[in-house]
């Protein structure tokens, strides 16, 4: 690393001083309005994922943005979840509030008028948000369009959407180099997901992530990420906190779940019923 820069590991210690138990007396308006803005025909899977995972993580209220089609699918699997529709086989349009917070990309697709529609959207949203997924494929298309991405946001990219956002890199130590050029430049917290996730923040902090297993190596688990993300950052976690807590309450539920199941069998949903058990680790 070069000199001047932050390095801490985000351990059980470091997750447990970021955590706020709930307060005895509060009710749902105090723990934030979760959005998850996600899902395409065949893809409705990843929006519940998410969703469930917001849940799970406390949000106040949590609603999903997703196209009819997935209407029952959702109102079935994620009960405690309000539906809006925002298209039909997928997400062609939707509307944003000042006070919710989004998480955007589960699922979502690259069909032409969804993407359009997602540019359209980050054109005049300034609040930060919550991008994963397709989100960010979307986004990547043209070099110029990560500066649509607001300040202060989330992006939680694998290493090839990483590259596909701001270009090759030779190995790890490049791509962290890049990362840290981009959350500065951008004023964003990158989320570099690996077998050690890093998170770089827009003051080139570096939190290397030391839960999780190769039993999350399968389709769905970033979703879950994503939704725990979002969940946090609408409970007024700051998006350092909310990365820093998120990520390791993802891994820890992960080494959970592979305790119980194998790192073989686990399966992404068998991570959410973990969330329960690491927050009573934290409380
Ligand atoms: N060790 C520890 N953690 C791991 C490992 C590993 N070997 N492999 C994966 N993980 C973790 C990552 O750190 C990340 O948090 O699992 C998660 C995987 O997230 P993604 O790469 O986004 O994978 P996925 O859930 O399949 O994404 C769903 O999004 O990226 C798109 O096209 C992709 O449709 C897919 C969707
Ligand atoms: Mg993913």
């Amino acid at each position: 690393g070069s000199e001047g820069t932050d390095y801490f590991v985000a351990d059980d210690h470091l997750a447990g001083s970021v955590f706020r138990p709930r307060k005895e007396f509060s009710h749902k308006g105090n723990h934030g309005k979760a959005v998850i803005i996600g899902g395409s025909y065949g893809k409705l899977g990843a929006a519940v994922l998410a969703t469930q995972s917001a849940l799970k993580t406390g949000a106040g209220l949590t609603f999903t943005i997703a196209p009819a089609c997935g209407y029952e699918i959702l109102q079935s699997t994620c009960p405690e979840a309000m539906f809006i529709e925002g298209g039909k086989q997928f997400i062609t349009g939707f509307e944003a509030d000042e006070i919710s917070t989004y998480g955007i990309g589960p699922g979502l697709g690259t069909d032409p008028e969804t993407e359009k529609c997602l540019l359209h959207f980050l054109k005049k949203y300034s609040r930060p948000l919550i991008l994963d997924a397709d989100a960010l494929n979307t986004v990547a298309k043209k070099t110029e369009n990560v500066k649509l991405i607001p300040e202060n946001s989330i992006i939680t990219p694998h290493p090839k959407e990483f590259e596909r956002l701001f270009g090759p890199t030779k190995d790890s130590f490049e791509r962290l180099a890049l990362a840290r050029k981009k959350a500065k430049e951008l004023n964003i917290y990158i989320v570099l997901k690996d077998h050690h996730t890093q998170i770089i923040t827009p003051e080139v902090a570096v939190y290397y992530n030391i839960t999780g297993n190769a039993g999350l190596a399968k389709g769905g688990s970033g979703d879950i990420l994503t939704g725990i993300l979002t969940s946090l950052a609408a409970q007024g976690y700051s998006p350092e906190q909310a990365c820093v807590l998120g990520v390791w309450l993802h891994g820890r539920a992960a080494d959970l779940a592979a305790e119980k199941h194998s790192k073989e069998s686990m399966l992404p949903s068998d991570v959410i019923d973990e969330l329960g058990a690491v927050f009573k680790e934290l409380n």
